[in-house]
């Protein structure tokens, strides 16, 4: 089914100079990037991104990360574009990710672990909307 799915280049990443390698491994695995912006979140703006794991005890630590430096956030389509997302990103945790997977070579640990890709059809929704408004996905 063709999809669409939310991927952020987390801070780390970025830093790292791997945006081009990250993109190119998207692109590659026949996802197309309809969108795509660098954005510096606020901690406000990444606790609301991240509410849904508010109650976690890494909720504080995570959200100060994710406001720590630039963010590439895109919007990824194609044919189960979130599993194939979720497939090429690995495990959450980048010691546990298969080998060839982003997060194993870009990651550090499990706050600092390069890439987000959305869980299922009805987050990458919320996600994308947090982010995009339609205007700004390419349709042609
Ligand atoms: P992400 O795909 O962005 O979704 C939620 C994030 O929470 C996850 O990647 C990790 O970066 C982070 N996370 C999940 N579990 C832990 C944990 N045990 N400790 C710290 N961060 C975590």
């Amino acid at each position: 089914m063709n999809e669409r799915t939310l991927s952020i280049v987390k801070p780390d990443a970025v830093k790292k100079n791997a945006i081009g390698d990250i993109l190119r491994r998207f692109e590659s695995a026949g996802l197309k990037i309809v969108a795509a912006k660098m954005i510096f979140l606020s901690k406000a703006e990444a606790q609301g991104f991240y509410a849904v794991h508010k109650e976690r005890p890494f909720f504080d630590s995570l959200t100060t990360f994710m406001s720590s430096g630039p963010i590439l956030v895109s919007v990824l389509e194609g044919e189960d574009a979130i599993q194939t997302n979720r497939r090429i990103l690995g495990a959450t945790d980048p010691v546990k990710a298969d080998a060839g997977t982003i997060r194993r070579d870009w990651g550090t640990d499990v706050e600092k672990n390069a890439v987000h890709g959305s869980d299922g059809p009805d987050t990458a929704r919320w996600e994308i909307a947090y982010f995009f408004s339609e205007l700004e996905i390419q349709t042609r």
